[in-house]
């Protein structure tokens, strides 16, 4: 939600940020703006609604010169979008100009007390309160911008990573964090400012992730200094980022999405990497090596998440269920934090989170830890807020996922599922040995036979064009295929903007049967598992109320292929492992469809990559 860039150093800034602002745009894309303080010391901020490419088009003859400045890509929350209430935002003095990702929680009291006091406000936003309050405490205190942006930082209730620019101080940047990301990036003779380290692999590889309530004060000429809001000085680690251009970039292909669909093989491969061990037929997560005990002994497992990660926790439920033993809930974070949930220190709360920065599993991390859970992170992004947050954890090692739909993430997220069930059930004894080596040998086998579904592109991208026409979808799925049913309608809602609903099969005939007619297409995940016969029974039901059928089926059967109107076939695995293949064909489905319909995959409508607000 919302991007943030910031550069102070010896080149340009602007095409260093407008750049910047190119890599962070999936996390907001309604608006954006940059401020520069030129050579003869003016500041110059410019703001678009729309995309980056549409202030960039807007600068293009403008004064964009300067060695420091800011810029930000905004998801908004307070204010519609539009060019006064996008970023930076400037004080009144017009001396300070702000960039900001969060909500300022109490902003409508401080711009009360602020407008009794003669403070004239532009804009609709809480960032413009915040610029404001900054300006007033240096004003009327006559103190140094640090010491204003601590005083002020005080003040706001809320999230939020900051950038400040100061007309009276060109040579200097502060930066501050409070729940939402932002890390400094560490070139020669010169600073950079992120929401992620996107922006600034290009520069260099040395970054400081900023922790809660830290402030950094990037000066020319000098080391970055971080201090806590009361100005104490708070060490900091430099970390090098092991990510490169490459994996930011779309290679090739038209979209993000398209990309990371097809990047799930190699995904899996580099997930399992080192952890499955083919030869020994055993799975080593250092997680549980290292906290046995208390992983062992848990009594039972919360598993915390939203969007497309709670898909995947529902499937984590009915693998370590299946294997464990052990008694699953899967909650939505968002839910979780304010349900005053009964936890015990023999419980084991797993998080998961693509980003590792969603604002309501970080607060469900929060409760669970306070309540005296013990709390296992499964994350993409390294050195998150989340995997900080967190006892324990596992990276999914998927790469980065900049397609605002998720699709490698959920499959990483799946294997990481699966690992960790079999993992933990061979320690606690409830897998056989023999059910333990076949289903590890079948979790090896699954990027190849994802490779095998991604050949069929062009006939779902056919089958796919057949269907634009559908204003609704019914997604049915049974037993472990139900979250796929789930997560395939959420990926066509999130991108054709077509209405479509998961659910488990047999449920049907409680509702959602009444919907069904000849303009209804249903998806059906329909493969030869335990409830076979019965899925099949559905799909007679909803042909004899006319609907297309689309079926995900086994390969070779062709009971389920002549009855419906077209299907996929998916390559024979285990039971459990069968979402991270019928899953493939639905991203696709999705994919095609919005793409056939001239929508905007990688940045749809209203929607962000990482939901640091609640
Ligand atoms: C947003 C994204 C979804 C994602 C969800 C949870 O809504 O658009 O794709 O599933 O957040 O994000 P997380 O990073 O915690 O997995």
């Amino acid at each position: 939600m919302c991007g943030i860039v910031g550069y102070l150093g010896k080149r340009d800034a602007y095409p260093i940020l407008i750049k910047g602002l190119k890599r962070l745009e999936y996390r907001g894309y309604d608006s954006a703006g940059v401020a520069l303080l030129d050579e003869q010391g003016d500041l110059r901020v410019y703001k678009t609604k729309g995309k980056v490419a549409d202030l960039e088009a807007y600068v293009a003859d403008k004064n964009a010169g300067g060695t420091v400045g800011i810029a930000h890509t905004r998801w908004a929350t307070h204010g519609e979008p539009n060019s006064t209430n996008a970023h930076p935002h400037v004080a009144n003095s017009g001396n300070l100009a702000i960039i900001h990702n969060g909500i300022i929680e109490n902003y409508a009291v401080i711009k009360r007390q602020l407008e009794a006091k003669g403070v004239v406000f532009h804009s609709q936003t809480d960032t413009e309160v915040l610029v404001q309050l900054i300006d007033y405490v240096q004003t009327t205190r006559q103190v140094d911008l640090l010491t204003a942006v601590r005083i002020a930082l005080h003040t706001v209730i809320g999230a939020y990573a900051i950038a400040v620019l100061d007309k009276n101080n060109p040579d200097v940047l502060i930066a501050a964090r409070k729940s939402s990301p932002l890390v400094v990036g560490i070139g020669d003779e010169e600073f950079f400012l992120g929401s992620d380290a996107s922006p600034i692999i290009e520069y260099t590889d040395r970054v400081i992730y900023l922790n809660d309530q830290d402030v950094a004060v990037i000066r020319r000429g000098h080391d970055v200094e971080v201090v806590d809001f009361y100005n104490e000085k708070v060490e900091h680690d430099i970390t090098r980022v092991n990510l490169n251009l490459a994996q930011i970039e779309k290679g090739g292909f038209p979209h993000f999405m398209l990309k990371e669909i097809y990047e799930q093989p190699d995904c899996l491969r580099d997930c399992v990497r080192g952890r499955i061990n083919s030869e020994a037929n055993h799975i080593a997560l250092s997680a549980i090596i290292d906290h046995k005990e208390r992983l062992t002994k848990a009594r039972r497992i919360i598993i915390v998440a939203c969007g497309t990660s709670w898909h995947a926790g529902l499937i984590g439920k009915q693998l370590i269920e299946q294997y464990c033993q052990l008694p699953v809930q899967v909650e939505y974070a968002s839910e979780f934090r304010y349900s005053n949930p009964v936890i015990s220190e023999h419980d084991v709360v797993i998080a998961l989170s693509q980003s590792g920065e969603t604002a309501d599993t970080l607060a469900a991390i929060e409760l669970a830890r306070e309540r005296g859970a013990f709390v296992y992170g499964i994350c993409n992004a390294i050195g998150a807020s989340i995997p900080r947050a967190t006892h324990t954890g596992s990276y999914i090692h998927v790469g980065p996922e900049i397609g605002v739909a998720s699709t490698k993430a959920f499959t990483g997220q799946v294997t990481v599922l699966a690992m960790l069930a079999l993992a933990l059930a061979w320690e606690r004894g409830t897998v056989s040995e023999e059910e333990y080596v076949r289903v590890i040998a079948a979790l090896n086998e699954i990027p190849d036979k994802m490779q095998e579904l991604l050949e069929q592109g062009e006939k779902i991208r056919d089958i796919s064009r057949i269907f634009t026409y559908a204003r609704n979808f019914l997604y049915l799925g049974r037993g472990y295929n139900y979250p796929v049913a789930l997560e395939g309608a959420l990926k066509l809602k999130e991108i054709s903007y077509i209405h479509a609903e998961g659910y488990p099969a047999a449920e049907m005939k409680h509702g959602p049967i009444a919907l069904i007619d000849e303009e209804m297409p249903v998806v059906v995940i329909a493969t030869q598992n335990a409830l076979y016969e019965k899925v099949l029974s559905n799909i007679q039901e909803i042909k004899a109320r006319h609907a297309r059928v689309i079926a995900i089926v086994s390969k070779g059967d062709d009971t389920v292929s002549q009855l419906a109107d077209a299907a996929i076939e998916l390559p024979s695995t285990e039971e459990c492992l069968e979402p991270l293949l019928a899953t493939i064909p639905l991203q696709m489905l999705a994919y095609y469809i919005a793409v056939c319909k001239g929508k905007d995959v990688d940045q749809p409508r209203n929607l962000a990559k990482s939901v640091t607000v609640e």
